[in-house]
């Protein structure tokens, strides 16, 4: 199969793309590499481009001829998106409808995109499941939002096949250590841990201690990268084979608060770093529980990695060949 993955030089879509890699498929990524790597390719070609340059995509588009688009180039933080909300509705609206617009144009209709739990915002019920109301809390979530709403718009209309995937806490590393998470700036709760630990910051900040959860600290359902990859290759099948639009969560199903992730990746590291408890951060949730019922249903997707322990691991593999 020929799939064109943008962002396929970031965390998420890098491991994408080296399981598509490992079944033989050929691939070529767009990436602007403002937070993804030129190492992290491990598979196919990359060209370094921008989604906002839309002749650039649509030719992309054009000569590769792809049977799918995976579409991860995004920027994904939801504390940012608070502060910066145009640069969240550019990049994840506005790009995302340039793509489209070059897909459209070129007669490329399949199409795998990366939603996220913070669409859901502060959910009634948990663990969550697709049909839960979407009220985003933060621009990040709102933003994705917008673009699920017009993929639902644009396949009845142009014939348009999708799966929209709902990640929730995304962590860990590839089993073999090849490449991991690696963002200038580490905000993510297990990485700065790690960081933490390995003296690349002073202390790590727990941010909330007053939620109303068990510990007061925010819960979250944290899901092994190479068990979301696998999502994406099922998810692909699934379209391929039926062509029908699909809106699928990818988690768990249970969660672990702050404090958890915390004593955890101490035990993990045998380091005991130093903590310090901080007010809330703008934008958090109290917790995020996937219900992926349907994800194992319709794609036959069974996770390998269910294990906190396993996820802090890797990670901390990966977090220590680093520099
Ligand atoms: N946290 C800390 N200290 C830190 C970093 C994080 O206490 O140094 C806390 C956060 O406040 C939050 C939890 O750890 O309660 C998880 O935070 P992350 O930054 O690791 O992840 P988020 O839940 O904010 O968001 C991530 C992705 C989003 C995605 C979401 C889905 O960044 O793109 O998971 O649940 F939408």
């Amino acid at each position: 199969m020929k799939v064109f993955v943008t962002g396929g030089a970031g965390y998420i879509g890098s491991h994408v793309v080296k399981l598509l890699g490992e079944e033989g498929h050929d691939i070529l990524v767009f990436d602007n590499l403002s937070t993804g790597h030129e190492w992290a390719v491990l598979y196919g070609r990359l060209l370094k481009g921008d989604l906002a340059d839309r002749d650039l995509v649509r030719d992309a588009l054009d000569t590769f001829r792809p049977d799918a688009v995976i579409h991860f180039a995004a920027s994904i933080q939801v504390e940012e998106s608070v502060r910066e909300p145009l640069k969240y509705y550019r990049n994840n609206v506005i790009n995302t409808l340039n793509l489209l617009d070059a897909m459209l144009e070129t007669n490329t209709t399949r199409f795998i995109y990366s939603s996220t739990a913070a669409t859901y915002g502060i959910p009634e019920t948990m663990p969550i499941d697709e049909t839960a109301p979407l009220r985003p809390i933060n621009p990040y979530g709102a933003s994705k939002v917008m673009v699920e709403q017009v993929l639902r718009d644009l396949a009845p209309a142009k014939d348009f096949q999708y799966v929209a995937l709902r990640y929730f806490n995304v962590a860990g590393a590839a089993s073999d250590g090849r490449i991991g998470q690696a963002y200038a700036e580490a905000t993510h709760l297990i990485t700065r841990a790690l960081k933490v630990a390995k003296g690349e910051y002073k202390k790590l900040f727990i941010y909330g201690t007053d939620y109303p959860t068990p510990d007061g600290t925010c819960i979250r359902d944290y899901v092994h990268v190479e068990d979301l990859a696998l999502a994406h290759l099922l998810a692909l099948r699934y379209l391929m084979d039926t062509g029908r639009p699909d809106i699928m969560n990818c988690g768990y199903g249970h969660g672990f608060s702050v404090r958890e992730v915390v004593e955890a990746a101490k035990t993990i590291t045998g380091i005991d770093f130093p903590v310090e408890e901080a007010p809330r951060r703008a934008g958090d949730p109290p917790a995020l529980i996937a219900d992926s019922t349907k994800l194992k249903r319709v794609t036959g997707w069974e996770p390998g990695h269910d294990d906190l322990r396993h996820i802090i691991k890797t990670a901390w593999e990966w977090e220590k060949k680093r520099i």
